[in-house]
């Protein structure tokens, strides 16, 4: 059941896969605003809570701080999503990283401290931890960002912190191990895995592995991250926290696991791994446990099936052509 109700809640990145799910989540007990420029997201995800008027959509970018301010007057939560949500990407185009990830983070701060909100709720992600050999990651190893992404998440959290200590906003920054579901978008060319995957698989084409494939995830299911987020906001604590499913797959597994689900078998093609990626990750999720009860209700096996469902009834709303 979701607790949170008759709040006025804003959620930047509100157009985007996990933005989107928790706004789905809010809109019908709270009044929910949804800021996004769209530069990721996509306007379909929150189409239908547009027309049925349970949201209000503001088509713009989160370093409009007069915006922002205007916004988030009487707000009571900020659940601040937005990012350009990509290693390769960053890598490609760290301004554009850098922009919407630090000075948008900035921007999110300083107008909900202005306007007296009660907690921002940060996506942070587990590339903050890098490359570290020791597994499982807990909040209080040293983190050593790869790549400009992970680097935009690291200076987010830290923000958070001190906007925390200094000016008495509450902040919580949520660490997502490698989240999947409904609605993440296959088509870009700096895909998630998992879409990337299961659209390839529906079609019969085949799928490229980085790497040897013996790398590993924790691979996180979107629902389990909406009660995170609702969870974190609701209680009193600060900080960092891993919000994971707190089992490692490697990329291999993941492969075969999709083709039984989908039950298709596709040829697999290797290709050199990519700058910035990690080899290993797992999370540690105890420390949202104890603090706000966070408790991973979806295994993979359970999280892909639903994904797969979703996208088996969706793809005819995707053009051929996005599935490259
Ligand atoms: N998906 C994952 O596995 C994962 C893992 C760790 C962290 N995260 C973090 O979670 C958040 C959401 O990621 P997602 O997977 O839903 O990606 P997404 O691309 O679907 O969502 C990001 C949204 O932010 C919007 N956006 C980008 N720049 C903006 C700006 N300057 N102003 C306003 N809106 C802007 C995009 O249009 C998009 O709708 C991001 O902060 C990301 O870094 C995601």
């Amino acid at each position: 059941m979701n607790p949170l109700i008759g709040k006025r809640v804003i959620i930047t990145g509100g157009a985007g896969f996990i933005g989107s799910s928790i706004t789905e989540e809010l809109c019908n007990e709270n009044e929910v605003i949804v800021i996004d420029d769209l530069s990721t997201g996509r306007i379909e995800n929150i189409q239908h809570l547009i027309k049925s008027e349970k949201i209000k959509f503001i088509k713009d970018t989160i370093t409009n701080i007069a915006l922002l301010k205007r916004i988030f007057k009487d707000a009571d939560y900020v659940f601040h999503q937005a990012a350009i949500p990509s290693v390769p990407r960053s890598i490609s185009d760290p301004i554009l990283s850098n922009e919407a990830g630090i000075t948008g983070t900035l921007c999110v701060l300083v107008a909900a401290h202005d306007c007296g909100v009660k907690k921002v709720i940060y996506a942070s992600s587990s590339s903050v931890y890098g490359d570290t050999p020791t597994l499982p990651k807990r909040e209080n190893m040293a983190s050593n960002p790869l790549s400009p992404y992970a680097l935009t998440k690291l200076a987010g959290e830290q923000y958070c912190r001190i906007f925390n200590e200094i000016y008495g906003l509450s902040t919580i920054s949520l660490r997502y191990f490698n989240v999947y579901g409904p609605r993440q978008d296959p088509g870009s060319e700096y895909a998630a895995v998992i879409p990337g995957f299961i659209a390839k698989t529906i079609k019969g084409e085949p799928i490229t592995i980085y790497g040897d494939g013996e790398q590993t995830r924790d691979f996180t299911y979107i629902k389990d991250v909406v009660q995170a987020n609702i969870r974190a906001a609701e209680s009193s604590a600060t900080g960092y926290y891993n919000i994971a499913g707190g089992k490692r797959t490697s990329i291999n597994e993941l492969a075969d696991t999709i083709c039984r689900i989908v039950g298709r078998k596709v040829e697999i093609r290797y290709a050199p791994p990519r700058p910035g990626d990690i080899k290993h990750s797992l999370a540690d999720i105890t420390k949202a446990k104890e603090a706000f009860g966070y408790e991973p209700k979806y295994d993979l096996w359970k999280g892909l099936e639903e994904t797969v469902g979703s996208f088996k009834s969706t793809m005819g709303d995707y053009n051929d052509e996005l599935f490259r």
